[in-house]
């Protein structure tokens, strides 16, 4: 099964979808709106005059963002729909931010230097299915003292059914998940099918894969809340923050990590 084909199928269709969807507000984005949450706004500090690569960046809303706010940054992702569009945004937005349009694991081949941060945010590595191979990448990105960033989806949520109603896959489970989809996250009642396959990840393997790299944790920390309301049955509790209906505040729904390198 070539999975990354697969996936990146489904990106290009969801990209079209997402970049005129409600839930990305592309308008309000191009207006000014920073579209960085405010859990990776804490942890990427001041960053002007920094060099951030961004890794699986989709149309680019928060590698321009970055940019807007002063940092040098690269984007990637293998969708060459999300990439066309961060590039047109980029140039519409009197921006130097540059995308490169590859498979993660592909990168080097695609990309030299060293970054002060790479980052990474929201679904990104349900998306891969060797761990080790991506901190690879990272820790050939990062320079000497470098952060390296993310902020994603706690691997709990990811053991629950689609619809929150039951727990259908192991914590610890070490197969892809192959799925027929409709709709999106950012539009569920979308006309749109396709297929993806995606991997679980637990805690343990994120931090091993890293710490093999020889990487050292900064911090760690959990949420019982989302910024987005990306699932279904959410209820909001404040600003910026969406907890599921049925499970309120009982279970971690984001976490953030920083390692050095
Ligand atoms: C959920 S989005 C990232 C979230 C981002 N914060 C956002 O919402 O704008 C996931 C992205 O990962 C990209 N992606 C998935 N697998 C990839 C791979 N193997 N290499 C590069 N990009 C990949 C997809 O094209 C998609 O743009």
């Amino acid at each position: 099964m070539n999975y990354i084909e697969i996936n990146k199928q489904a990106w290009n269709l969801k990209t079209k979808l997402h970049v005129n969807s409600a839930f990305y507000k592309q308008e309000e984005f191009l207006a000014g709106k920073n579209t960085l949450q405010p859990i990776e706004l804490e942890l990427l500090g001041d960053v002007s005059n920094k060099s951030i690569l961004h890794l699986q960046c989709h149309f680019g809303q928060d590698t321009l963002s970055l940019a807007r706010m002063g940092a040098q940054t690269t984007g990637v992702d293998f969708s060459e729909q999300a990439i066309q569009i961060a590039r047109v945004v980029n140039n519409q937005l009197n921006l130097n931010s540059r995308f490169v349009c590859c498979n993660i694991y592909d990168l080097p081949e695609h990309l030299d230097g060293q970054f002060d941060i790479v980052f990474t945010s929201y679904g990104t590595i349900g998306w891969l299915d060797d761990l080790n191979k991506w901190a690879v990448t990272i820790k050939k990105f990062l320079k000497p003292g470098g952060k390296f960033i993310i902020v994603d989806f706690h691997p709990v949520v990811w053991m629950y059914s689609n619809d929150f109603s039951y727990v259908q896959y192991s914590y610890f489970l070490d197969e892809p998940i192959v799925e027929d989809n409709e709709g999106s996250y950012a539009d569920r009642q979308a006309s749109v099918n396709y297929q993806t396959v995606g991997f679980n990840h637990s805690l343990s393997e994120l931090f091993q894969s890293l710490i093999n790299q020889g990487l050292s944790i900064q911090h760690f920390n959990e949420y019982n809340y989302s910024p987005y309301n990306c699932f279904p049955d959410m209820e909001q509790i404040e600003e910026n923050q969406f907890r599921l209906k049925p499970f309120g505040n009982k279970i971690p729904l984001v976490y953030s990590l920083v390692v050095q390198g």
